[in-house]
């Protein structure tokens, strides 16, 4: 896959001005949510755009016709565990009809390695197109457990969609799936130490369902 179309920073104004509000810490966590849940459908318009369509036979009242419907089985939105629930719930709004899978990882306290405690993907998923979704890529580990994990599964395709990056993130991230293409409405700065992103929104999750 050439590098440049391995990263697509959706810059729709509507995109950034949403993002803006989110950035914001005086934005309360029913606004955040609500945000993320536009936001997100505005990444799944850019995420389908090269999806493949196949002509089906139609009656219009007019009239038979051949129309274009969404080619193979349904996509499945995969969410990382727990603020990609957040983008889950706008995707959904944009594509009702799709699956549905979950990857739950927590950070091993003393190795930080991601460590799987949940992971349930429909069945069958060879004819699918995937999208993973979590807000943040930002150390890049889960990110890149999540999709070598899905991997296991062939599907047709797999994007990861978040909502914002750093080139740690991103550099981590393609250094082990350089054939994965990554949808993000920023890449920010860099990370701090405590490997937030700078300067971020802080907490995607806490921020979503107001845990601090
Ligand atoms: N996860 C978050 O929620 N925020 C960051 O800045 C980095 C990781």
């Amino acid at each position: 896959m050439p590098a440049d179309t391995k990263v697509h920073v959706i810059d729709h104004p509507l995109v950034q001005h949403k993002l803006t509000l989110m950035r914001s810490k005086d934005t309360s966590t029913s606004n955040f949510r609500s945000l993320l849940r536009e936001i997100s459908m505005l990444l799944a318009y850019e995420v389908c755009r090269d999806f493949p369509t196949t002509k089906i036979p139609i009656e219009t009242p007019i009239g038979p016709t051949m129309a274009p419907v969404l080619d193979g089985k349904k996509i499945v939105l995969v969410s990382i565990m727990r603020a990609g629930g957040g983008i889950l719930d706008g995707m959904l709004a944009i594509l009702p009809s799709a699956r549905v899978g979950h990857i739950g990882l927590y950070r091993d306290p003393k190795t930080l390695a991601p460590v799987e405690y949940f992971y349930k993907v429909p069945e069958a998923m060879g004819d699918r197109d995937t999208i993973i979704v979590d807000p943040m890529l930002a150390t890049g580990n889960s990110a890149v457990a999540a999709v070598a994990r899905l991997k296991e599964s062939n599907p047709r395709s797999i994007k990861f969609v978040c909502l914002l990056t750093c080139p740690e993130g991103l550099k981590t991230f393609h250094d082990a799936h350089p054939d994965i293409p990554v949808y993000t409405a920023a890449i920010d700065e860099r990370l701090n130490e405590k490997s937030y992103i700078v300067p971020g929104l802080g907490d995607a999750g806490d921020r979503l369902f107001g845990t601090k």
